[in-house]
């Protein structure tokens, strides 16, 4: 299948649905960057192409690389109860990740493989036209809307390139630090004030 970058405009009859399934497609088959050589699987994540929450998290963990399939693993367990929380299903929202490819020992990614994958993230927000994409922890914020820290950004709204951002902590520190699962939890409840 055939990558359409966000600024050409497709003259074929594919629905959004499909564009984001062809997109898919390509980020499955993407060598751009050096982490295609040790990963299982990329991930390029998963929801509905309808989604009014879209959200993105740092990069796939084992669990992901194993079945090619967004926070699976314990951080995915726990970004899901939040989800239900707010009256939600993970099969309502879209959730992804800045890398779509595992870095070595689950490293933090370096700005080269952020860039790389940058019109990958871009392109899926233009397709699904969420109303708020949601950051989690600071590589997202940082990759998406600048090197805010997560203590001073998390629960806060942002306003850029006509897209509502809410930052929010990554699952993963909330599974480490019960105070910050506290805070994420209060922000999922602004977040759900603002959606309904
Ligand atoms: N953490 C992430 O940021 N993304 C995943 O897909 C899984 C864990």
């Amino acid at each position: 299948m055939v990558f359409i970058p966000s600024n050409v405009a497709c003259d074929c009859e594919m629905t959004r649905e499909q564009e984001l399934n062809a997109l898919h497609d390509s980020i499955r088959e993407c060598k751009l960057c050096p982490l295609h050589a040790t990963r299982l699987n990329a991930v390029p994540g998963e929801g509905s192409s309808d989604a009014k929450l879209f959200f993105i998290g740092e990069a796939p963990g084992a669990k992901e690389d194993e079945s090619g399939r967004p926070f699976v693993g314990r951080s995915g367990d726990l970004l899901t109860q939040m989800i239900e929380s707010i009256g939600l299903t993970r099969d309502e929202v879209f959730i992804t990740s800045v890398l779509k490819s595992r870095p070595p020992n689950n490293r933090t990614p370096v700005p080269s493989e952020i860039e790389t994958c940058r019109p990958y993230v871009e392109r899926q927000i233009d397709l699904i036209r969420p109303r708020i994409v949601v950051l989690l922890g600071g590589v997202a914020i940082a990759s998406m809307v600048g090197p805010w820290s997560v203590s001073e950004s998390h629960g806060k709204f942002f306003e850029a390139k006509g897209r509502t951002y809410f930052m929010t902590y990554h699952p993963a520190a909330a599974l480490r630090f019960p105070k910050i699962k506290v805070s994420m939890t209060e922000d999922f409840k602004i977040l759900s004030s603002e959606l309904f």
